[in-house]
């Protein structure tokens, strides 16, 4: 089997891409806006080309006929999201088209695709179950809400699956396999403590019973199925403005 994974040359996608290779044939296809190309193993196909140019998807899988689709190409800093809604949504949102048009296309019917829990937004209540409400709070966050209503309106062509990832954090055991978004919290917090700028942290106790900060992911309605959230962190209380590294160094406590 043959997977095209989007955006394989990001953290997530890199992960993704060593692990799959183990078992399939896998093809890359990044524009590597972001991403690096050094994190993939030199043996795999590595496409450059953005998923906003059609002409290109469609050359791609000419080229490569695949068995399926992981979607992670993406645009994902909030904070830029509200300076370049945009650019957001033309990435985001027709880059996911374009990519469910391509498949349609070729007569491919797998598509995992990376969505985002900023789907849900400030709940103000925990945990956020799978079917609450989705009312995203910036333009990134309401990108995904919006790319998984084109999943679910591409019919029975397509069977797809939807993750809702929340903060991602790890690196395998490989120097590729490290995050370099500098505004995710895990590099934030080794930046400062390498001796970069400060972590802020906002809010002091949010008071939730079981705090899953990290590693957070569930299936979206578009699944029709469930799975447990799996959540790296320990219960109680959150860090504290001023108890970040007295808690990232106590042990057992992630
Ligand atoms: N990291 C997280 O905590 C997290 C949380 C929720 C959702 N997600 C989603 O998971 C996916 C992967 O996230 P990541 O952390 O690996 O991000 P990343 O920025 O490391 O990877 C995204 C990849 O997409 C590529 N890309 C961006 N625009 C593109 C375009 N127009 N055409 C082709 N490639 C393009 C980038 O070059 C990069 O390699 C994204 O869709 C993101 O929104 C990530």
């Amino acid at each position: 089997m043959t997977w095209i994974v989007t955006g394989g040359a990001g953290y997530i996608g890199a992960h993704v891409v060593h692990l799959l290779r183990e078992r399939h044939e896998v093809v890359v296809f990044d524009d590597l806006s972001a991403g690096r190309r050094e994190r993939l193993p030199e043996d795999v196909p590595f496409v450059r080309g953005s998923v906003t140019d059609r002409d290109a998807l469609d050359r791609l899988f000419e080229r490569y006929p695949p068995s399926g689709v992981i979607h992670l190409a993406a645009r994902k800093v909030t904070s830029d999201s509200v300076h370049q809604p945009e650019l957001y949504a033309v990435v985001n949102v027709t880059g996911l088209e374009n990519v469910v048009a391509a498949m349609r296309q070729a007569g491919v019917q797998r598509l995992l695709f990376a969505s985002s829990a900023a789907v849900y937004g400030d709940s103000g209540s925990a945990p956020v179950h799978e079917d609450h409400p989705l009312l995203p709070v910036n333009p990134y966050g309401d990108t995904k809400r919006r790319a998984e209503e084109v999943i679910d309106g591409a019919g029975a062509g397509l069977r797809a699956l939807t993750f809702r990832q929340f903060n991602v954090v790890g690196a395998g055991t490989h120097p590729w396999a490290v995050d370099l978004t500098s505004t995710c919290l895990l590099p934030a917090a080794f930046q400062a403590l390498t001796g970069g700028p400060e972590l802020v942290v906002r809010g002091r106790y949010f008071g939730t019973p079981t705090a899953p900060p990290c590693a957070t992911t569930c299936m979206s309605p578009t699944s029709r199925r469930r799975t447990s959230a799996g959540s790296t962190s320990s219960p109680g209380r959150r860090p504290t403005g001023t108890g970040w590294s007295t808690w990232a160094a106590a042990p057992g406590r992630r």
